[in-house]
């Protein structure tokens, strides 16, 4: 049974507001809202892991950036075989996170700060140490405890080979095959991702309803909205038939995966959309959100998820994985607008996140189509520009930041942090590593503790000095309180971009593309009720000089001499009083 304890609706939400027209634009169409990483964000009892209660008394941090609201990667019960993405118990927190009371300070602490709280649900696949799987291996081929995955016989004269020819995201084959109860080679299940990550089946009434209640154990606890994990993978074609010869599952385009994007997706989350709507606060702003987590391309595939009756954002990820190159993002920059007015959502911008190399280090690369650092780096692979990648990066959060929609960032990168491209292999823990026969380095060099007090043990991550994942020296000096009230920092930067992002209205406003400044540059007005706002990225090598009536508001990094916006530099500016 479930209690639909409507606490959260005494919650202070004065604090929430989205600027001016916040009454007639909902929260979520323009939010600026902070990925946390929970196991490297803020460790409070000293093991060297990230927890709830490091996160709640660092949550000052965040008002004082300015975000509108906080996603959490999960903190559920798990064997962190995938740092948390393999969820043993959807409806509990892990120890090593804290406990549900912990979430529930959590969550009111960041209402009273007046920041919302978006969780992370991973619908697609369970742990194998979850109840429902090790049922499904305790019960027979055939029986209703298997039926909530996807177990099928093996190929074969000895159904010794796998049922199809997909492959794990993480590398390897998407099949593992299990020993029956009576010790005899048995059904083969399937895992899009690690072996510990079975996925579940979305023909099974059971799992929708299953689902459904934990997004309502969780709506009932507060939390403001959910971002889906893998969304575009719970449907797969039915009867999970091959992909091409020659298959590589994760690098194919969309179209020929059959198991991403499949057309029942939308059924779950037109089903959602209504569920999530049961807990809206009409007139009050309070709209529970959800956003996908899909590698979906071309664009207009995507804006489907977004569509008025499914979800309310998706990952713009075609915009983070555009080279920093003129018209490369002036036609991502159109084609993400285009494809979601189609529909009528926003857009949703990202840069960085816990799966991909950080934005400062992937700038600090040559830039051409079809060649960025996505993915993991190591100490003998050629290493960034360092300087370069800030430089840019900065300036592409700048852009970013400016655009009409909504956009994510992720820890960290308001401190300017690089990946970490040293840490030694013996330390890396993400199972890309292994599964990929030590061949792809995977995500970990994005996911080290985040340095707060520079002269404190472990930068001030915890108490302890402990820190699962090493430290580059170079976080020393970015150290949050290194970069606090210091004019030009990042953290500087940061704040500015968001405070004056709120004033302008810039993520409610239009976008037009100015002409006059070259190819190089990118310049663009962004009108909104508060007026118009100018943005210059200039790309080029010359600095573009400062129009006659415009002063600067902000910009990326320091202007030259005589005023002029440099080399890979981002700039608003404003009418002069
Ligand atoms: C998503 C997560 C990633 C995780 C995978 C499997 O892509 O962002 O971190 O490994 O799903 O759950």
């Amino acid at each position: 049974m479930r209690t639909r304890v409507r606490w959260l609706m005494t919650v202070n939400v004065a604090g929430m507001s989205g600027g001016p027209s916040s009454s007639q634009t909902p929260w979520w169409r323009n939010a600026v809202i902070y990925q946390v990483y929970p196991r490297s964000w803020a460790d409070a009892d000293g093991d060297g892991i990230g927890d709830l209660p490091g996160i709640t008394a660092r949550l000052d941090h965040l008002a004082a950036l300015g975000v509108d609201a906080v996603w959490l990667s999960p903190f559920y019960t798990s064997p962190q075989h995938d740092a948390g993405y393999d969820v043993a118990d959807f409806r509990d927190v892990d120890p090593i996170f804290g406990t549900l009371e912990d979430a529930d300070a959590l969550v009111a602490r960041a209402h009273d700060l007046g920041l919302r709280i978006v969780v992370d649900i991973v619908p697609n696949h369970t742990s194998n140490a979850h109840v429902w799987f090790q049922a499904a291996l305790a019960s027979p081929p055939g029986s209703p405890e298997r039926a909530r995955y996807l177990f099928r016989e093996g190929r074969g004269e000895h159904g010794d080979q796998p049922p199809n020819n997909w492959q794990s995201m993480f590398g390897g084959p998407a099949w593992t095959r299990i020993a029956e109860s009576d010790g005899t080679p048995g059904q083969w299940y399937l895992h899009l991702f690690d072996t510990s990550q079975p996925d579940l089946d979305w023909t099974n009434p059971e799992v929708h309803d299953e689902l459904d209640d934990v997004l309502r154990f969780w709506l009932d606890r507060g939390v403001d909205g959910f971002r889906i994990d893998v969304a575009h993978g719970l449907v797969k074609a039915e009867g999970l038939p091959d992909g091409p010869a020659e298959f590589d599952s994760a690098n194919e385009p969309t179209a020929l995966q059959p198991m991403f994007d499949q057309p029942g997706v939308h059924d779950v989350y037109r089903r959602w959309r209504r569920l999530v709507e049961e807990y809206g606060v009409p007139g009050e702003d309070r709209d529970r959100i959800l956003c996908a987590e899909a590698w979906v391309l071309p664009l207009e595939s995507l804006a489907k998820y977004v569509r008025p009756d499914e979800l309310h954002q998706s990952f713009n990820f075609a915009f983070l994985m555009t080279p920093w190159l003129p018209d490369d993002l002036r036609a991502s920059i159109d084609e993400g607008l285009a494809a979601v007015a189609e529909v009528g959502a926003p857009q949703t911008w990202v840069l960085s996140n816990h799966d991909v190399v950080r934005h400062a280090t992937r700038l600090g690369y040559p830039q051409q189509p079809g060649h960025l650092r996505i993915e993991g780096i190591g100490a003998d692979d050629p290493q960034p520009d360092t300087a370069l990648g800030l430089r840019r990066a900065r300036a592409a959060t700048a852009l970013m930041l400016a655009l009409p929609g909504s956009a994510y960032l992720y820890q960290g990168e308001e401190l300017g942090l690089p990946e970490a491209t040293q840490l030694p292999d013996e330390a890396r823990q993400d199972p890309t590593w292994e599964r990929s026969g030590h061949t792809s380095r995977g995500r970990d060099g994005c996911r080290v503790p985040i340095p707060w007090e520079a002269d404190l043990p472990s930068y001030g991550f915890g108490p302890s000095g402990a820190s699962w994942l090493p430290q580059p020296e170079a976080y020393r000096e970015l150290a949050a309180d290194r970069q606090d009230g210091v004019d030009g920092s990042t953290l500087e930067l940061y704040r500015a971009l968001l405070r004056l992002r709120r004033e302008r209205g810039l993520g409610r406003g239009t976008l037009t593309w100015t002409d006059g400044y070259g190819p190089d540059v990118l310049a663009l007005e962004i009108a909104s009720d508060v007026g118009p706002t100018l943005v210059l990225t200039n790309l080029g090598p010359e600095p573009v000089p400062v129009p006659d009536h415009l002063e600067v508001a902000v910009v990326s990094g320091p202007l030259t001499a005589d005023g002029a916006v440099p080399t890979d530099t981002t700039a608003w500016l404003l009418s002069g009083t």
